[in-house]
């Protein structure tokens, strides 16, 4: 195994501390362990993060977003990370609002630094209350997030982890989360292939 340290990091898309939040951690905590991974995280539960508003302060000044809110600790982390695992519960058959504000977001980041997703790698996990409840269009749109950035986007290989973590909360929270081992093994699946590319393509 290569010896490649991989700064990961963990974004959680849910208003709550719950089944999205868990999976992120599982996924963590599973690099951490088998690939020794260096792993932060970020939810946006809690945090007080504005709209886009579309006024083009970032590209005219190109001194980062008019907002001064909790955008500022993410776009740290991003700019430390080299790969990413996001991670959406599926609202409306897609990813939540709240994750959609923090990707908008990140046209400040872009702006100012326009490398900065240059040469990284990203995965997602997608968690639905139902068992086929919208996982995998939520994951394209991360997928294009990772895309339109130059941002190497990866899933987890055909037999069973296609696009990436598809989980299955049955609304249960978090121990919902945890009791889908069917939906478990669709991220450590995903976080094999993150973490093994990363290290092979990632450069130092
Ligand atoms: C506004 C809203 C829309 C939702 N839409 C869907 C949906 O389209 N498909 C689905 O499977 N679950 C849907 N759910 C259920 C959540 O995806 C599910 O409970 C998920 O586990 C929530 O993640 P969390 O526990 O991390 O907050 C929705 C929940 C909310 C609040």
């Amino acid at each position: 195994m290569s010896s490649k340290k991989i700064r990961l990091l963990g974004i959680s898309g849910s208003p709550r501390k719950a089944a999205t939040v868990y999976a992120i951690q599982e996924a963590l905590n599973y690099a951490k362990e088998k690939y020794n991974a260096e792993v932060r995280s970020f939810s946006v539960a809690n945090k007080k993060i504005n709209f886009c508003i579309h006024c083009d302060h970032c590209i005219r000044t190109r001194e980062g977003c008019v907002f001064k809110d909790d955008m500022e600790e993410i776009y740290e982390l991003m700019e430390w990370a080299d790969a990413y695992i996001i991670g959406s519960p599926v609202y409306q058959g897609n990813i939540s609002g709240q994750l959609k504000t923090v990707l908008d977001r990140t046209r400040a980041l872009v702006a100012r630094t326009p490398k900065v997703f240059d040469g990284k790698f990203g995965a997602g996990i997608a968690v639905g209350g139902d068992r086929v409840g919208g996982q995998e269009p939520t994951l394209r749109t991360i997928h294009d997030f990772y895309t339109i950035n130059f941002i190497l986007s990866l899933g987890g290989g055909a037999f069973g982890a296609n696009l990436g973590a598809t989980i299955w909360s049955k609304d249960k929270g978090a121990a919902g989360a945890e009791a889908d081992k069917r939906g478990l093994k669709t991220l450590y699946k995903t976080m094999d292939r993150l973490i093994l590319v990363a290290q092979r393509l990632r450069k130092s």
